[in-house]
Order: C-alpha cells, then sequence, then structure tokens
C-alpha cells in the first residue's frame, strides 16, 4: 500500500530524458561527468537570473530547452561537499525529491561537486532521502483537479547514475529496507480508524509473515486466560475487540536472548469516560504509532536479514465510549497481578502497556525492552516536536539510544525517573493509579510503565511529539513521520548484531 519511487542504480548515461537532478557545490561547481552532459552555461545563466550560487539545500529548476530531451533541470546545492554528513546526504536526496515532484521520469546525476569519489554509503543515504521524501498518503485524495488536470505526483521510479553502480546498490539494499519499513509505519499512522480497528492492524502484521517473520495474534479470549485485564479494561468500551500481537525475527544466533520492542496501539483514543475534547480529537487516529513504528522495525530487520533475535509485541485497542467502557474509580488485576485505580480512562496507554510490556519478559526473557508510546500530552508541552521523551533504568541503552538518534536525526532527550515521581501514583485503593494529575504528567506516566517491568533493562520512549502531526521537514511531508523505525534500526546495526 505504501506508495514510495522505486530507485534503481546506473552508470551514468548519455542522454537523460524527462527531469535531470545534477548536484552543485559552493560557487556553481559541477561535477566531470555532469559537465560531460554539456549543461554548464544552461546552469550558469539560470543560476545567475535566480541568485543561486550552489548553497547546501538550496534548489534551481530550469525548465530545459527543448532541443535537449529534457523536460526539466534540477541543480541541487551541495555547498562543499566534504563537509556533509550522513543527515546531509539524506537531505539532500529529499530536497531533490521535492523538486521531481512532477516528473514521470526523472534520473539524478550522482557524483561530488568537487571531484572526490563519492562514498557508496552517502550515495545510499541520498538514495534514501529520495525515497522517504517521495511518500505520500493520498489513496482517499482525487487523482485529478476541479479542471481534470492530473494532480502532480512523485515519480513512480527513479534511476540514478552513479560512477559505481554495484557497490551502492549493496549499500542501498539496508536502505531500501528502511524506506519500506518507515513507508509501512507511515501508512498505518495516517490510516483512519475506522478502517484500520485493532483487527485489521492485527492483519496489517500478519503480512510480515512473508518475510520470515513468526506472527502470533492473541484475541480476547487468550488474553483473558492469561490475566490482562488492564489491557481488556480498556478495549471493553468498543465493539472493536482487541488484540495482541507477537511477531518474532530470529535472524541470530539460536540460544541468544531477543531484543524486545513493545508498541502502544489505541487505533483511536476519545479518552472513555473521561472524554477529551473536540477540538483536535481526530489527531487520536494516530495514538498506535508507537504499535506501528514496532511493526515497520520488525519489517526491516526482516527484510535486511538483520542477525538478531528481536520480538515485537503491539497491544491493540480502541479506546471508546460505551456504556460498557470502563469507569474512573474501577480497580483491575494486570496479569502481573498488581491492581490498578482507574482515575482517568484517558490515561489508557499505560493499561495497554502495563499488560504487554509484563507480558513480554515473563515469556521471552530480553535482553532489554523498548516500549515506544504516544503516551502523554505532556511530553508535547516538554520537548515539542523534535526529541521524544526518553526514560531508561539502563545507562548504558539510554546512551545508546541518544548516539543512535543523533545518528540518524530521530533525536531523543532523557526525562528523570525516581521514587519521589514514584510516589506521585500510590493509590488509595489499589497497588498503584492510573493518574497522577498534571503536574510532571510523563514522568509519572513513565513511573507506571516501570512499575511493570521488574529486571529487565528497559527504556520508554514517550513519542506523542515526534510520531504524528510530525515536523515538516526535508525527507518528510507527511502528517505521520514513521518515527522510531530509523532509530531503533541503528540501535539494533550499531550494538547488537552479528
Ligand atoms: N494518547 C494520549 C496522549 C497524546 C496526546 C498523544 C496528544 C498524542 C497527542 C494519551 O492517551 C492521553 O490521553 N494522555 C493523557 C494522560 C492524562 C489523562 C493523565 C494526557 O496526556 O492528557
Ligand atoms: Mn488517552
Ligand atoms: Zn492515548
Amino acid at each position: 500500500m505504501t506508495e514510495i519511487s522505486k530507485i534503481a542504480f546506473a552508470r551514468p548515461g548519455r542522454a537523460p530524458k524527462g527531469v535531470l537532478v545534477v548536484l552543485a557545490g559552493d560557487g556553481l561547481k559541477l561535477g566531470a561527468a555532469t559537465s560531460a552532459l554539456g549543461i554548464d552555461a544552461l546552469v550558469r545563466r539560470a543560476a545567475k537570473a535566480a541568485d543561486f550560487s550552489g548553497k547546501s539545500m538550496k534548489v534551481l529548476d530550469i525548465l530545459a530547452p527543448a532541443h535537449s530531451g529534457l523536460e526539466r533541470l534540477i541543480v541541487v546545492g551541495a555547498g562543499k561537499p566534504a563537509e556533509l554528513g550522513e543527515q546531509d546526504w539524506l537531505r539532500l536526496g529529499g530536497a531533490a525529491m521535492g523538486a521531481l515532484a512532477r516528473g514521470a521520469t526523472a534520473t539524478v546525476l550522482l557524483e561530488r561537486p568537487d571531484g572526490a569519489e563519492l562514498d557508496p554509503a552517502a550515495a545510499a543515504d541520498f538514495a534514501l532521502g529520495l525515497a522517504l521524501r517521495s511518500y505520500s498518503f493520498s489513496k482517499y485524495k482525487p487523482t485529478k483537479d476541479a479542471n481534470g488536470n492530473a494532480i502532480a505526483k512523485p515519480p513512480a521510479a527513479v534511476t540514478v547514475w552513479v560512477a559505481d553502480p554495484a557497490r551502492v546498490r549493496a549499500a542501498w539494499a539496508a536502505r531500501s529496507a528502511i524506506a519500506d519499513g518507515v513507508g509501512m509505519a507511515r501508512d498505518l499512522v495516517n490510516e483512519p480508524a475506522n478502517v484500520l480497528g485493532p483487527v485489521e492492524f492485527a492483519k496489517e502484521a500478519a503480512g510480515l509473515k512473508s518475510l520470515g517473520v513468526a506472527v502470533e495474534i492473541l484475541d480476547e479470549k487468550r488474553m483473558a486466560k492469561l490475566g490482562m485485564r488492564a489491557l481488556l479494561g480498556v478495549a471493553q468500551g468498543s465493539p472493536r475487540p482487541p488484540r495482541l500481537v507477537v511477531m518474532r525475527w530470529n535472524g541470530g544466533k539460536a540460544k541468544q536472548a531477543p531484543l524486545a520492542f513493545v508498541g502502544k496501539g489505541v487505533v483511536f483514543d476519545t479518552g472513555g469516560i473521561s472524554i477529551k475534547p473536540a477540538g483536535g480529537m481526530e489527531d487520536m487516529k494516530g495514538d498506535m504509532a508507537g504499535a506501528a513504528a514496532v511493526t515497520g522495525l520488525m519489517r526491516v530487520l526482516a527484510t535486511r536479514k538483520a542477525k538478531v533475535n528481536a520480538v515485537g509485541v503491539i497491544g491493540l485497542v480502541e479506546n471508546a465510549v460505551d456504556g460498557n467502557a470502563q469507569r474512573p474509580g474501577d480497580i483491575v488485576a494486570a496479569m502481573s497481578g498488581r491492581t490498578i485505580e482507574i482515575i482517568n480512562t484517558d490515561a489508557e496507554g499505560r493499561l495497554v502497556l502495563a499488560d504487554a510490556l509484563h507480558y513480554t519478559e515473563t515469556r521471552f526473557k530480553p535482553k532489554f525492552i523498548v516500549d515506544l508510546a504516544t503516551l502523554t500530552g505532556a511530553i508535547i508541552v516538554a520537548l515539542g516536536h523534535h526529541h521524544a521523551g526518553l526514560f531508561a533504568t539502563d545507562d548504558g541503552l539510554a546512551e545508546k539510544l541518544r548516539a543512535a538518534g543523533e545518528a540518524t536525526g530521530e533525536r531523543v532527550w532523557r526525562m528523570p525517573l525516581s521514587s519521589d515521581y514514584d510516589k506521585i501514583i500510590d493509590s488509595k485503593f489499589a497497588d498503584v493509579k492510573n493518574s497522577g494529575g498534571r503536574s510532571a504528567g510523563s514522568i509519572t506516566a513513565a513511573q507506571f510503565l516501570k512499575r511493570f517491568v521488574k529486571e529487565t533493562p528497559w527504556v520508554h520512549l514517550d513519542v506523542a511529539g515526534t510520531a504524528m502531526d510530525s515536523p515538516q521537514t526535508e525527507i518528510n511531508r507527511s502528517w505521520s513521520s514513521g518515527w522510531g523505525v530509523r532509530l531503533l534500526n541503528r540501535l539494533v546495526a550499531d550494538g547488537f548484531e552479528g
């Protein structure tokens, strides 16, 4: 279902057709293969008129003369190519795709404008930028405008001309997997809740079987038997039954403990009886972004055949308003045996995760658990949309995630955990209450989760600000970013494979 451009690599040709993208460095420097196309004069004239000098990320869009065989020539500024890092190549690819929007046939001639050899990894990062930016969620949009003209769409395929296609293809394989996984996560988050309920989400996850992922789907009966009353309490107000999905990728050594990733999958969050205000409630179709990231990650790991054992567990429920819905004051027993007093039915994500975390820890005895959840509005107040909140019981894992965040641009910011915050959620009637009120809302939510993880190193990522209503960047123009897929894939690749 994902709509992203297919990327192919070839040696530079002589006569590009359609739209051609080239790079220019500072001072309008062009590489040798670019100059060989005889476009120098054209670029210089247009650059002068448009005040374009090759500065990084700037784009010069030229309507090509009829005799050239090209429709358009797009020059993307690469500034000082020697100074470009991984993120820059990714963003350059994104900028190029942004300018490509209307081409049917598109070619990118990719070389270092300063004459140095282009690192295959940099070329592949550029290609990943192309693919990520080409994503659009337009299945419910008209394909023609009021005048009957087709609405611009990214090209279905882009050919990237590079000096050494074989080496770039080798570097692209893992990144192509990333593009697919991010695309899948974005799709799941963008899809409205009338289309994507718990059952439908589980079906999408089951699709990963074709990649060699073992997928188990637990229905309400199984969950009831396991004693998952916290998760089931959230689901009981919805006519759409909940699901718990377990995805396992075993690419590592047989005896190796798996890495575990757990996701909040509230397909829609009305708030329940503690109902949310109407304004902006439509965004709550994205309250399953944690589960979407976990699913996208499992897809990446399987597609690129990662040498690791990993398990993804997602709790899928709808938090609805109904006569059967859970009430404030209700007390439920979680699978771990702990009793929870419901103070606010809108603090439902932590209830779902309480059971998903306990189940994951006791069944799989993983090396670590990372959970992702659009857990609190308070994390948006604290960090906005540019860092996810990170809570950790393990400094080493926290540091690895910080580093993976810097490397991928999916950044995290560590927040505190302590017994002082933990006390806030002690309950008068039960072991714990599900809301500690307004102050330190993200921290008390994390303290709640912590009570359901016994001894496994654990990190909680509050992605309410980063996974949806996402900042518009060079590599994403969609409401959903697919946040977390690249971060966690990097965590795995850099620290836990082989
Ligand atoms: N899904 C929301 C958190 C959220 C808010 C995600 C905005 C994305 C954007 C979560 O279930 C919730 O409602 N949290 C409450 C907790 C409160 C009742 C203790 C919140 O943040 O207000
Ligand atoms: Mn809620
Ligand atoms: Zn929620």
